[in-house]
């Protein structure tokens, strides 16, 4: 069998696919296999959490749009660092940003690929808060300073926010076994 490439990393069924754009700036690029494969994954868990609170609570201040183009382009920058696609490393943050900026992406859906770990920082916002979120739980891992500071975000009793969060989290952690075998079917 031929290994699979970014074509397929990026088309296979599964999971949601990639907005049109950033699926264009991963061919243009030439993106590994593996690390379309994990943007996808990141996508999907993205997709379902802005679309669970934005249900539960529709004057959530986000941008769907922003968030999802930011879940789908995060770790772009390994595209230059590839070596940290299989080890640790932030390289490739501000280098993904940068490299989204050359391409013509607006700064606001650039900085996703700047801050998406640095969600412990004062200027992480909500919108960036998720797709941190997402980078985690599509594997199971838990946060937990990283989903109390999403859950400062959902208003209403600090308790009640915990468990409406904690719920949704523990739902999408259920399916991260799938999203991890789907990835590691790609080559880095
Ligand atoms: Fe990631």
């Amino acid at each position: 069998m031929a290994t699979p490439g970014l074509e397929q990393a990026l088309t296979r069924p599964g999971l949601r696919p990639l907005p049109s754009a950033a699926a264009e700036l991963l061919h243009d690029l030439d993106a590994p296999p593996r690390l379309g494969a994990h943007l996808r994954a990141v996508h999907d868990v993205a997709w379902s959490v802005t679309d669970r609170l934005g249900r539960r609570a529709p004057d959530l201040p986000f941008d769907t749009t922003a968030v999802l183009f930011g879940a789908a382009t995060h770790d772009i920058g390994k595209v230059l660092h590839p070596e940290e696609l299989s080890g640790p490393g932030h390289r490739h943050e501000a280098a993904g940003r940068d490299l989204l900026i050359r391409y013509g992406v607006p700064s606001y859906l650039a900085r996703f690929a700047a801050t998406h770990a640095a969600w412990e920082s004062d200027e992480a916002g909500l919108e960036d808060l998720l797709v941190s979120l997402a980078d985690k739980v599509w594997k199971g891992a838990r946060v937990e300073s990283l989903e109390a500071r999403v859950a400062e975000h959902l208003g209403g009793a600090p308790w009640e926010a915990f468990l409406v969060l904690d719920d949704l989290v523990q739902d999408l952690a259920g399916g991260a076994d799938e999203r991890l075998a789907f990835q590691a079917a790609f080559p880095i």
